[in-house]
């Protein structure tokens, strides 16, 4: 059976690396958010494993929801166009909300979700991202909170998907790019 570690050129962060992060991040929040009741919202799905992980290091009052945007985008391409295919629950008027999410690359999906929210009456919006791709950054979005900076390189795992695939690695890698141009050549005509 081929294993879906075999689809990893290369290991970026480890568990140890990423448990590294997550705990100065979660120790951080606690101090900025120490008084409030904050309510944390997943961008589904690629954050779920990092928020289940940053939450556990926050020592704090807090109410958790989630949401999914959707960019329309299949492979490694954002597309541009950005909905809600999966919304909150909770009603965000008057919350100090902090969203958790995988990756910021253009900025797109960031800011589309930062707006939303600001303009359901939110009274804070900040963010919470494990990594931070500046490089491809085409929207101004202010990223309060980011694990480490990564280059322009295409990552899977701990959350973060090819196609909807290998988010269960448990640590972060960088796709092998036969990987990609198999998927490529096989949705050419799609
Ligand atoms: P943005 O709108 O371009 O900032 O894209 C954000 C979304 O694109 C993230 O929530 C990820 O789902 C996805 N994304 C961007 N870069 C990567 C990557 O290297 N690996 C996996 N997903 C990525
Ligand atoms: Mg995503």
């Amino acid at each position: 059976m081929k294993s879906i570690h075999d689809a990893v050129d290369h290991k970026l962060y480890s568990e140890e690396d990423i448990a590294e992060m997550t705990k100065r991040l979660g120790q951080q929040l606690t101090k900025d958010y120490a008084g409030k009741r904050v309510l944390v919202v997943g961008a589904l799905k690629g954050a779920i494993f990092f928020l289940t992980d940053l939450l556990r290091e926050m020592d704090l009052a807090c109410d958790i929801d989630f949401i999914d945007v959707s960019s329309y985008g299949n492979g490694t391409e954002p597309s541009g166009k950005i909905t809600v295919t999966h919304d909150l629950e909770a009603d965000v008027t008057g919350r100090d909300v902090l969203i958790v999410e995988d990756i910021v690359d253009t900025g797109l999906t960031l800011k589309f979700m930062k707006d939303e929210l600001l303009s359901r009456g939110a009274n804070s919006v900040k963010c919470c991202v494990l990594l931070n791709k500046t490089a491809r950054r085409t929207t101004e979005v202010d990223v309060e909170y980011y694990g480490t900076h990564v280059g322009n390189e295409f990552v899977i795992g701990y959350g973060m998907d090819f196609a909807g695939l290998y988010r269960n690695l448990p640590y972060i890698g960088v796709i092998k790019p036969e990987v990609v141009e198999e998927f490529s050549s096989k949705h050419k005509h799609d």
